[in-house]
């Protein structure tokens, strides 16, 4: 028997005309601009994946003792969704981050939403928000899934009722158009995550745990915080908001999946890109003071970072306590815009893509 469908039809209408849209998305600063409407889908034990909706955004009503708000039982996923040529609008490896969504929910004891379902919300909430799209190169529709626990209880141990809402941002690129090199801030003396903990899992948490170190970046004159490994504060991990690569030597080297760092969607594409264009690639442990090392005698000659935010940004200054160091000579490099050029123009349909990662909305 086929499951009854978890989905009602209530139409969503849409409200604002092109033109407000349009001013709304002036200035597009990332988290800023959001759409007008959002989907949302319950789960619970007894009825599993139901109650699908296409809503207008606004606030959500919840207990004030709520398991997601008390103890953080929420998970996220952040992809974007591009104009093609052809006029149709595609997100980027939708099912890939379907997959980590999964993963994240089961690491938090969270039910885990079925790939098809993830893909189907993707699909309502660009139908009636297409016009939201953006047109210009450098910005995107972010869609953002998030699972939060709903239960009214403070029993310390996993709810029994979910939400699952997904948003939608018009956003400029993370650091602005352009995607000026940046600086970044290896100094903190605080932790992201430990082995067995909860690093590789896009969970809250873990970035309410590194706004204090973001702080600091911002301190000493960063965009972002580097985190080291936290048993010895050694090895270089990922960054606050994304992965982290460099250029050594000529070849492109990033840090492996521990189990501490977030497995990037666009970290695995760079690196597919990249061996395929011929690059040396390497997925090796990288000491900070090989970074600051590398940088100073002229091996390392690029750094970037890379997330669905960020897309591929180039990192120009590493900044510790002990002082700061140059990548190469701070501005773009060639591996980084090679790289960052092929990936834009595969999001907007002006590369081939054989791999099947633009996925039709
Ligand atoms: C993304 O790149 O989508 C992220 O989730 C990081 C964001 C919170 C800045």
């Amino acid at each position: 028997m086929t499951p009854a469908s978890p989905w009602t039809t209530r139409p969503a209408p849409r409200r604002l005309s092109t033109a407000d849209i349009a001013a709304r998305c002036a200035t597009p600063a990332f988290g800023e601009v959001l759409t007008e409407h959002m989907v949302s889908l319950r789960w619970s034990a007894g009825d599993g994946w139901h109650a699908g909706e296409v809503l207008p955004h606004a606030p959500i009503a919840m207990d004030p003792a709520m398991v997601g708000l008390h103890y953080g039982q929420v998970v996220f996923e952040g992809l974007k969704a591009y104009h093609q040529p052809d006029g149709s609008v595609a997100a980027f490896r939708p099912e890939d981050h379907a997959r980590r969504f999964r993963r994240s929910a089961a690491r938090l004891a969270m039910p885990e939403l079925p790939e098809e379902l993830f893909l189907e919300s993707l699909a309502a909430l660009v139908d009636v928000d297409r016009a939201w799209v953006p047109a210009a190169d450098t910005r995107s529709l972010y869609l953002r899934p998030i699972l939060y626990a709903t239960d009214a209880s403070l029993a310390l141990r996993p709810a029994r009722e979910y939400r699952y809402l997904l948003l939608a941002l018009v956003t400029e690129n993370f650091f602005g158009a352009g995607s000026p090199p940046v600086s970044v801030w290896a100094g903190t003396g605080y932790s992201r995550a430990a082995r067995g903990g909860t690093g590789e899992a896009k969970c809250a948490g873990n970035y309410a745990g590194g706004f204090l170190a973001q702080a600091e970046a911002a301190e000493h004159g960063c965009q972002q915080v580097v985190w080291l490994d936290a048993a010895e504060h050694r090895l270089v991990e990922e960054m606050g908001g994304m992965n982290i690569f460099f250029v050594v030597d000529g070849a492109l080297v990033t840090p492996p999946l521990s189990g501490t760092l977030l497995p990037g969607v666009t970290r695995e594409s760079v690196l597919t890109l990249a061996a395929r264009a011929g690059l040396a690639v390497r997925e090796q442990p990288v000491p900070l003071a090989d970074v600051l090392a590398g940088c100073a005698d002229g091996t390392i000659t690029e750094a970037f970072a890379c997330g669905t935010a960020a897309v591929v940004t180039p990192i120009g200054r590493v900044v510790t306590e002990e002082g700061e160091w140059r990548v190469g000579d701070g501005a773009t490099g060639p591996v980084t815009g090679r790289l960052r050029a092929h990936l834009v123009d595969l999001h907007l349909g002006r590369a081939p893509d054989p791999d099947g990662w633009r996925y039709r909305l």
